[in-house]
């Protein structure tokens, strides 16, 4: 049987194409190895949001061309494969296929191609592909992914992805919930809905709101959660199916990007910070208790002190229990790049530092201040170090656990013990720790 290695950057929309790329290979009889010296197709798949993503692909293939025996293929797929085409097979001239999110169906003709000597890329956009009829192929387990919409239709200035996932489209209703619904019978039990703007969803008869209760209504169906909305998309249907469906997480992961209203016009992101911050009120008031979590980029072109400083100071106000941090990287071809008053690179690096450190006091200050309540945790493995479980909370804390190994995949009641700031330590409660203790 042919083997294929595959390896994935990026989001986790990269990580669920992944699955749909094992699922096209699948059907042709492939397997997944995790051995690149005994493949017969080497694949990898990429993000191009940064241009420091894009370095690291360059690097990993001058290592991965290494593999590369006679007959044996290697492909660049995914985001940077969009972005670049061609380009890229004049650039690294050991890749023989490129091809974009949209076209994995064709993978099985490109690779025969690419045996044939012949280098292909293919980054054509096709605003109707779902890949309905390809069943992914990933690891059975408790919590799973599942992409309801691909491609994007904002423009924010500074964001390739509209660029290398094309149009917005949504799947079904009656799709996603056939997927989950073949998901629970495998064992999955929580379920993470994507799509770069989510709560944007709509099949034509279907809205977001429809689709977290439909979603939640799944027999089996214990969590629901989604990544990323758009801050204004969250209507007040899409609010109410938020508080009224048991299974929907007390988490939202919602990027800002900035705390400035004027960097927020000139990323043309569709609300000012007192707009972004009525969200996060209409948030808290329909979900007590909901964690909030968000993406933030420093030294945007003509990005002042003080409006730096407004970053910070959202971050004080709206007290996130989580940020991504990132310092602007230029993407050719973004509107963004056109913006000549750049910010120099000593001052992006220094704010994003004290942004880093703001994010860090404000996490621990809402973390401490959990550590004695308890909480339901799904345990999702052994935890990297110490031997002790890994398990999350439903407002997505991670704490780590003493029991064992049966307890992985399962629900249990704990205490948070103490803190580490960004992490937890937990104890078992109640009947869980009379079976263990
Ligand atoms: N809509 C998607 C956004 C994908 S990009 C989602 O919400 O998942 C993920 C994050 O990367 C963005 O929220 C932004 O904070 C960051 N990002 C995107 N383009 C960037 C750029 N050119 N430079 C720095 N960070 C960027
Ligand atoms: Fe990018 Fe903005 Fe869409 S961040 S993915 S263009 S919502």
């Amino acid at each position: 049987m042919p083997r294929i290695y595959l390896e994935t950057y990026g989001c986790q929309m990269n990580v669920a194409d992944s699955e749909l790329v094992s699922g096209v290979l699948d059907r042709e009889g492939y397997v997944r190895t995790d051995d690149p010296t005994e493949a017969d197709v080497l694949l990898v798949n990429t993000c191009a949001v940064r241009d420091h993503a894009e370095q690291r692909v360059l690097g990993r293939m001058g290592e991965l061309k290494r593999y590369k025996r006679p007959g044996v293929v290697l492909g660049v797929i995914g985001c940077m494969a969009q972005r670049l085409g061609p380009k890229l097979l004049e650039r690294v001239p050991q890749v023989d296929l490129v091809i974009g999110p949209d076209g994995y169906r064709g993978l099985p003709e490109l690779i025969s191609r690419a045996r044939a000597g012949g280098r292909t890329a293919d980054v054509e956009f096709r605003s109707w592909e779902h890949y309905e009829d390809v069943p992914p192929v990933r690891p059975a387990a408790a919590s799973s992914f599942v992409t309801v919409q691909r491609g994007c239709d904002y423009r924010c200035t500074f964001c390739v992805v509209p660029m290398t996932r094309g149009p917005e489209r949504s799947r079904t209703l009656e799709d996603v919930v056939g997927e989950v619904t073949r998901l629970v019978a495998t064992g999955t039990t929580e379920v993470t809905l994507l799509g770069q703007t989510v709560n944007s969803y709509n099949d034509g008869a279907h809205d977001f709101a429809d689709l977290l209760r439909a979603v939640g209504a799944v027999a089996g169906v214990r969590r629901v959660r989604f990544t990323s909305p758009y801050p204004t998309d969250f209507t007040d249907r899409v609010l109410a199916a938020m508080a009224e469906t048991v299974a929907v997480c007390e988490h939202v992961h919602l990027p800002v990007q900035s705390g400035s209203s004027r960097v927020l016009r000139r990323m043309l992101r569709r609300y000012t910070r007192e707009r972004y911050l009525a969200v996060v009120d209409a948030l808290r008031a329909a979900v007590p208790g909901i964690a909030l979590s968000t993406d933030i980029i420093v030294g945007f072109p003509g990005e002042t002190e003080a409006e730096f400083a407004a970053t910070l100071s959202l971050v004080e106000q709206v007290g996130f229990d989580d940020a991504y941090t990132f310092k602007y990287s230029a993407r050719e071809g973004t509107p963004a790049v056109k913006l000549t008053d750049h910010v120099p690179d000593g001052v992006a690096g220094e704010r994003l530092e004290r942004l880093i450190a703001l994010v860090r006091t404000v996490a621990r200050r809402r973390n401490m201040a959990l550590v004695g309540t308890t909480h339901e945790v799904l345990v999702e493995g052994r935890a990297r170090r110490g031997g002790l479980l890994q398990a999350r909370t439903r407002n997505n804390k991670i704490a780590l656990v003493d029991g064992p190994d049966g307890w992985v995949g399962t629900y249990r009641h704990v205490r948070l013990t103490g803190t580490t700031g960004s992490t937890f330590t937990a104890w078992p409660v109640g009947e869980e720790a009379a079976v263990w203790a």
